[in-house]
């Protein structure tokens, strides 16, 4: 049986991805702030990710996948780069960048010892491109590519890859203020080529199509699933 261990799966794609890895036959530890059926868990907090993932170790023996998906945006406070606040920068960086550096450090050793594993990075875009006015995100999504290329470089040796998945704009309680705006949300689909927004479930699919293990020789890879938004 497939292990999986998502992270922020109690709301949004990370919902949606631990639905979808469970509709496929894997058994799927959720780590999260809080919330029915989760194992509590701050990714910023050292302790508290390894007691999480001993957690998952102990219930299910192993982990095949790792879901790096806990991520926030900052406040709206957290503009421009002159104008963001030290601590939002901080926090969103913690959340972002240290959350999947602990968790990946805290299943490396058993991925290496098993000789195999994948660990699926939920980016953005913003990763791969500036998005305007968010500078902190915008860093912190870049910082998330590059971990998942240096995860994906140092550990192949030991049958483990990395990837990260880069969507455009999702229609999730992250974005959904902003989305339930009418004409906020038609300004935001005039600049994706496909005219919509992204269920979390079409992100879903592209994690559990790099969690099935058929794109066997894809390592190292930003996925981009975006409607074609960065294609303009
Ligand atoms: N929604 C989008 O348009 C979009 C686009 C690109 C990338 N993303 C990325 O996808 C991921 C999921 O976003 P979403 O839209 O589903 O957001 P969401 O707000 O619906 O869900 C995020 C989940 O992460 C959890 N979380 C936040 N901080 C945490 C912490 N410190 N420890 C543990 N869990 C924590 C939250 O409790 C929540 O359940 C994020 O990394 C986000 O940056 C989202």
């Amino acid at each position: 049986m497939t292990v999986a261990v998502v992270t922020g799966g109690a709301s949004g794609i990370g919902l949606a991805t631990a639905n979808r890895l469970r509709a496929e036959g894997m058994d799927v530890a959720v780590l999260d702030l809080a919330g029915e059926g989760v194992i509590a868990c701050d990714v910023t907090d050292p302790a508290g990710v390894q007691t999480a993932i001993d957690s998952a170790l102990d219930r299910f023996g192993r982990i095949d996948v790792l879901v790096n998906n806990a991520g926030i945006t900052g406040s709206p406070a957290a503009t421009v780069l002159h104008e963001t606040p030290i601590e939002e920068w901080d926090r969103v960086h913690a959340v972002n960048v240290r959350g999947p550096f602990l968790c990946s450090r805290a299943v490396l050793p058993s991925m290496i010892e098993q000789g195999s594993g994948h660990i699926i990075t939920i980016a953005s875009v913003a990763g791969l491109v500036a998005f305007p006015g968010r500078a902190a995100y915008t860093a912190s999504k870049g910082a998330a590519v590059m971990l998942t290329k240096s995860i994906a470089v140092d550990y192949a040796k030991y049958g483990v890859r990395a990837n990260a998945v880069c969507p455009g704009m999702v229609y999730t309680p992250m974005t959904s203020w902003r989305l339930d705006q009418p004409e906020l949300r038609a300004l935001i689909e005039r600049q994706i080529p496909l005219g919509r927004v992204a269920q979390p479930e079409e992100i879903a699919d592209a994690v559990a199509l790099l969690a099935s293990g058929r794109l066997s020789y894809l390592t190292g890879h930003p996925l981009v699933v975006d409607g074609g938004m960065s294609a303009l």
